[in-house]
């Protein structure tokens, strides 16, 4: 049996060890890239990453189940699964591929439907954020907090879009309402990162549709932090609400409602 702080631990060295995989990887430019389902980028470097992730976890959690990305995305809203590890090995794909640097490995896991510990690390950033249930949460080790903004003038807005072009026009409602009202709005490329970014209150809020291994490392930091957590759509009966990737909102918490309203308000 692990404590919360030593799963933490590990968790964090196996995610940095991960991220030295792929500035190698960059740095000797020497992988190749496809695309998978519709018009999904991956790279070798995904699926390497994911394995070695996959080896450490196991090595040291064995029998735990792993729900990732490139190797094992079918436990998708699984919630029969008392302990649950959440990978994503290179969230920020296009960006890796692009020479950008908002990439990370993100890491999270689940007991019993709900999130406990989350790893974000983004190698070509420096930057390791961390968070574990009642222990707070952190970047590089130093306590981070959501953001104090209340007002949607003030408040700069994360969010993202889906690979798929034709699921992108529905999107612009909210996105043309969050153009309108709020102070910005940014597309940094890397969805856990974008969590962290309210965690640590660069961002007032962030909304999108996801996959699980995009956001559970992300949302744990980010509720840690002080950050409300919450999904602007009803959640399926039996699925985890820290396992659901729909319509997620996720703000400093003075400024989450008047973000949902508008949201709401946007979309209808
Ligand atoms: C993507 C990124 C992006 C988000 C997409 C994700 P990937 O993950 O997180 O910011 O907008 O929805 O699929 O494909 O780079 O791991
Ligand atoms: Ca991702
Ligand atoms: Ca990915």
């Amino acid at each position: 049996m692990h404590t919360l702080e030593e799963r933490l631990a590990l968790t964090i060295s196996i995610a940095q060890e991960a991220g030295e995989l792929i500035r190698k990887a960059r740095a000797e430019q020497s992988f190749s890239q496809r695309l998978k389902a519709d018009e999904e980028l991956v790279t070798d470097v995904d699926v390497a990453v994911d394995q070695l992730i996959r080896q450490r976890l196991n090595g040291y959690f064995p029998g735990e189940a792993l729900l990732s990305e490139e190797l094992a995305p079918e436990r998708a809203l699984d919630a029969n699964v008392a302990k649950l590890w959440v990978v994503d090995p290179i969230d920020g794909t296009v960006n890796f591929a692009q020479g950008l640097k908002h990439v990370a490995v993100s890491i999270g896991w689940m007991e019993e439907g709900v999130g406990k510990v989350g790893v974000v690390h983004a190698p070509f950033l420096n930057e390791t954020f961390s968070a574990a249930e009642g222990l707070g949460a952190f970047c590089n080790q130093q306590p981070i907090q959501a953001g104090k903004v209340s007002l949607l003038a003030e408040t700069l807005v994360g969010t993202g879009f889906p690979y798929q072009k034709e699921a992108r026009l529905a999107l612009m409602p909210r996105l043309g309402a969050v153009l309108a009202k709020c102070r910005d709005v940014r597309r940094n490329g890397a969805a856990a990162l974008d969590l962290c970014d309210v965690a640590c209150g660069r961002l007032g809020a962030y909304y999108e549709t996801v996959s699980p291994w995009d956001f559970v490392a992300g949302w744990v930091i980010a509720r840690e932090a002080g950050a409300t957590v919450g999904h602007l759509a009803a959640i399926p009966e039996g699925v985890p609400a820290d396992l659901y990737p729909k319509e997620l909102l996720v703000a400093a918490p003075a400024v989450y409602q008047a973000m949902e309203r508008l949201l709401l308000d946007a979309s209808q």
